[in-house]
C-alpha cells in the first residue's frame, strides 16, 4: 500500500472513531468553567469573545473560532444548545472573506449579535483591525437567519464615520433598544435599524475598562469590564447607574480580589428569566495564547446580584441552570475518585514529584500519567498555576484507538486548583486516559512588547473522577 493511503486510512479510521464517540455520547449536565468544550461533533468548542442570544426558546452562543498557531480572524462560530450545557455546532456564522476588511490575516474579535426589533433581522457586530491593531472599528453584518450566513457589510458609522475603538459590546434595552459599548465605558444608542450609530449616550469615563458589557436588573444598570493587560487576566470592575446616560457609579470588583476575576475576563452577561428566578450568567474567557483553539477556555458563574452589589463570591467548577424555572444547583462531577498517590490506579512514567501542596506534578517533556477505567465519563483535577505548561490528553480505547484528543493549560497566574479536564460522557466501555507534559507553555506579547505567560511547563494532577454509568 502506498505510503499516502495509508495516511488515508489512518485518517479515516480517525475520523470515524471520533464521530462514533460523538454519536455514543450522553448529554452533559452541568457548565463547567476552565476546562474544554466538546460540541455535538466532538470537535472543541471555539467561541471566545463572544454572547449568547436567546430565540425561539433556544441559546445560540456566537464567538471568535481560533487557531492554535496565530491570532489572524478564523471566523465566527455559532452553536446552539437548550440547557446551556450541549453545544450543537449550528455555522460559520461570518467565515474568513476572501478578501478586505474580514479577510486573511486580519484580526476579528467580541463577536455580538442582536435581533434588530424593527426590522426583524439579525445583525452582527465586531471589532475589526490589523494583526498589529492599528486600524480598529466596530464593523458589522446582516443576515435574515441568526446562524446566518451574515453579510459583511463594513464598519457601523456615527455621523458618517467609523469609530474607531478596539474592544466592544452590546446591550440591548427592555424596550427594544439597541446599544454598542466601547472600551473606557463609552456607550451609543444604535438607529432603528440598528445599522448606525444614533446617539453617544455615555462619554469615556474610566481608563482601560476592555471587554464591556452592560446588564439590567429592574431598573439599575451594570458595567463590567477589565482593566488593559492583553489576554492576561486582571480583577475586572463594575460600575452601576440607573440610567444609561448615567451617572455610572464606580462600585469596585465583583470577584475576590488577586483571584483575577477568577482567571478569566468578561464577554457577556446573560439574563437567565425562569419561572422562578433569574439568573445572571456571567460568562468570561480564559485566554491560551498560542493554543486558543484547543486550550483557552470558559469561565462562566452564576452572578450574586443584590441592590448595587455584585459579586461571585466563590468559583464553582460545575453547577447547573434549570433554564425553565431560572434556579440555580452545583452538580458534583464524578461518582469515583482517584487520588494521586493511588499508584495501583495510576501508572506514572518520567519523573513525577509530589510537592507542597500535595500534587504530582512534573515539567518533564514526554512524562506521562495514565489510568484504565471502565465507565462512562473521565476527568482529573489539578494545580494550575504561574509556571504550569500545556498537558497532551488523549483517551483510548481497549483496543488501543485514540478516541478523544484535547490540549489542557495549567497555567494560571492565580494559583487554583480546579477541574482541568472532563471528558465528554461515552459509551459504557473501558478507556485508558492518558495525560502528557508538552514541554509548551502559554506566552505572548502585546504591541507594546509587554510579555505575558507561564515562567514553566509544569503540568499537576490532584485528582481522577470518574463516573461509572
Ligand atoms: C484584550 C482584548 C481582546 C484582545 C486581546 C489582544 O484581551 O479584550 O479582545 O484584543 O486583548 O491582546
Amino acid at each position: 500500500m502506498k505510503a499516502s493511503t495509508i495516511l488515508f486510512f489512518f485518517f479515516l479510521s480517525s475520523f470515524c472513531c471520533f464521530s462514533c464517540i460523538a454519536q455514543q455520547r450522553g448529554a452533559s449536565n452541568a457548565i463547567c468553567s476552565g476546562i474544554p468544550w466538546f460540541d455535538d461533533k466532538g470537535d472543541v468548542v471555539s467561541a471566545h469573545g463572544g454572547c449568547i442570544v436567546k430565540d425561539n426558546g433556544r441559546y445560540y452562543l456566537f464567538g471568535e473560532k481560533h487557531s492554535d498557531t496565530a491570532n489572524a480572524f478564523a471566523g465566527f462560530t455559532c452553536y446552539s444548545s437548550t440547557d446551556l450545557y450541549n453545544w450543537k455546532f449550528e455555522s460559520m456564522a461570518l467565515p474568513v472573506q476572501p478578501s478586505g476588511k474580514m479577510g486573511p490575516n486580519r484580526v476579528g474579535e467580541r463577536v455580538k449579535v442582536m435581533k434588530c426589533p424593527k426590522t426583524g433581522g439579525y445583525v452582527m457586530y465586531m471589532h475589526a483591525d490589523t494583526l498589529g491593531y492599528t486600524d480598529q472599528f466596530v464593523g458589522y453584518a446582516t443576515s435574515n437567519n441568526i446562524t446566518g450566513p451574515y453579510v459583511f457589510e463594513g464598519p457601523l458609522l456615527f455621523r458618517g464615520s467609523p469609530i474607531r475603538k478596539w474592544d466592544m459590546g452590546t446591550f440591548q434595552d427592555k424596550d427594544g433598544s439597541g446599544y454598542i459599548l466601547l472600551h473606557g465605558g463609552e456607550i451609543y444608542k444604535l438607529s432603528a435599524d440598528y445599522k448606525s450609530m444614533a446617539e453617544q449616550v455615555n462619554k469615556n469615563m474610566t481608563a482601560g475598562f476592555e471587554s464591556p458589557a452592560i446588564f439590567r436588573k429592574d431598573s439599575l444598570y451594570y458595567f463590567l469590564g477589565s482593566k488593559l493587560t492583553s489576554w492576561e487576566r486582571n480583577d475586572n470592575e463594575y460600575f452601576t447607574a440607573t440610567s444609561l446616560q448615567g451617572p455610572w457609579i464606580k462600585r469596585g470588583l465583583f470577584a475576590p480580589e488577586g483571584t483575577l476575576t477568577w482567571n478569566a475576563q468578561t464577554t457577556f452577561v446573560l439574563p437567565i428569566e425562569g419561572s422562578e428566578d433569574t439568573t445572571y450568567l456571567f460568562m468570561g474567557d480564559r485566554w491560551s495564547f498560542p493554543r486558543q483553539a484547543s486550550a483557552a477556555t470558559y469561565v462562566w458563574q452564576p452572578l450574586t446580584v443584590s441592590g448595587t452589589s455584585l459579586s461571585i463570591a466563590k468559583y464553582l467548577d460545575a453547577w447547573a441552570v434549570n433554564t425553565a424555572t431560572g434556579n440555580v444547583s452545583p452538580v458534583e462531577v464524578g461518582r469515583k475518585t482517584i487520588r494521586n498517590n493511588n499508584k495501583k490506579k495510576i501508572a506514572y512514567s518520567g519523573n513525577w514529584q509530589a510537592d507542597t501542596a500535595s500534587v504530582m506534578r512534573s515539567d518533564e517533556k514526554g512524562a506521562s500519567f495514565s489510568v484504565t477505567f471502565n465507565g462512562t465519563q473521565i476527568g482529573f483535577y489539578g494545580l494550575a498555576r504561574p509556571d504550569g505548561g500545556y498537558a497532551q490528553v488523549t483517551l483510548q480505547n481497549s483496543r488501543g484507538k485514540t478516541v478523544l484528543r484535547s490540549v489542557v493549560d495549567m497555567y494560571c497566574k492565580f494559583p487554583v486548583a480546579s477541574l482541568t479536564f472532563l471528558s465528554p460522557v461515552l459509551a459504557k466501555a473501558k478507556y485508558t486516559l492518558v495525560v502528557s507534559v508538552m514541554g509548551e507553555k502559554s506566552n505572548w506579547s502585546d504591541k507594546r512588547k509587554n510579555l505575558y505567560g507561564s515562567t514553566g511547563y509544569f503540568v499537576s494532577l490532584d485528582k481522577i473522577v470518574i463516573t461509572e454509568d
